[in-house]
């Protein structure tokens, strides 16, 4: 079984007043056994390592260049993630996909350069409302799958986090069913495709996970843990997701 993981999506959220949540945070995962991600602005990213540093919270950045240095304003690379404390990315977010035009061979390259700096990449996939609607949602997540994933994807390397693109910030989640269904069938195309290791990587189902909603959707097989936008703010709504991850 793979060791749960509870990430969390600060996305453009958070400033140097946000230390104290952070803090918060730490102290309330001390007897958890899940992992704990944050993942903040690029501008977080090296001040919550040193807020951080003591406890088992791990940060990461939200997206990275998929080349190492260059002429590229604005850009961050793996690299320079890794040199600011981060142990993670995520990778093609639906709101990258969307904001910034990222296609899977972008989100490809991205994931290799993120394990050529020895970061774990949370690669992000899911369909929208109108291809769940036609009937395509397995299919269009299997080829976001197949295209996104690099080479050398192993359980250490790779998170993927199941977000289907209607229900993130909504307030509206797929069925236990529809979340079952699609968990099933990545576990299926990533043991197919990578063997052993395929059954390793852990599967995160995100959009709109609520300490209301954590454990009926942590009891769903295939689901080993979250990726959270909006309660990954507040320390007091991310612990109660936490714990919920714990327990089940
Ligand atoms: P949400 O965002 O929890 O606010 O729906 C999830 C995400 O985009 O990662």
């Amino acid at each position: 079984m793979p060791k749960k993981l509870a990430a969390g999506n600060w996305k453009m959220n958070g400033t140097s007043a946000s230390q104290t949540e952070v803090t918060a945070l730490c102290g309330g995962i001390e007897q958890v056994s899940c992992d704990v991600l944050l993942c903040p602005p690029a501008t977080l990213v090296a001040p919550m390592a040193s807020w951080a540093a003591g406890s088992t919270l791990s940060v990461g950045g939200q997206d990275c260049h998929a080349n190492a240095t260059g002429a590229h304003t604005g850009d961050i690379s793996a690299p320079m993630l890794a040199d600011a404390g981060a142990s993670h990315v995520i990778l093609g977010h639906s709101e990258r996909r969307a904001d910034h035009g990222e296609t899977d061979d972008l989100v490809r390259a991205k994931t290799q350069a993120a394990h050529a700096a020895g970061l774990i990449a949370v690669v992000c996939v899911g369909e929208t409302e109108e291809e769940r609607d036609a009937g395509r949602a397995l299919d269009v997540v299997g080829a976001q799958i197949a295209g996104s994933l690099p080479g050398g994807v192993t359980g250490a390397n790779t998170v993927i986090a199941y977000e289907p693109v209607w229900a993130i910030g909504t307030g509206r989640t797929p069925t236990l069913d529809q979340i079952g269904e699609m968990h099933d069938f990545m576990r299926d195309v990533l043991a197919r495709q990578l063997g052993d290791q395929g059954r390793e990587l852990r599967l995160l189902y995100g959009g709109s996970v609520k300490p209301g909603n954590a454990a009926e959707i942590f009891a769903v097989p295939n689901v080993d843990g979250a990726l959270v936008g909006g309660a990954s703010l507040r320390a007091a709504d991310f612990l109660g997701i936490i714990r919920a991850l714990d327990a089940a």
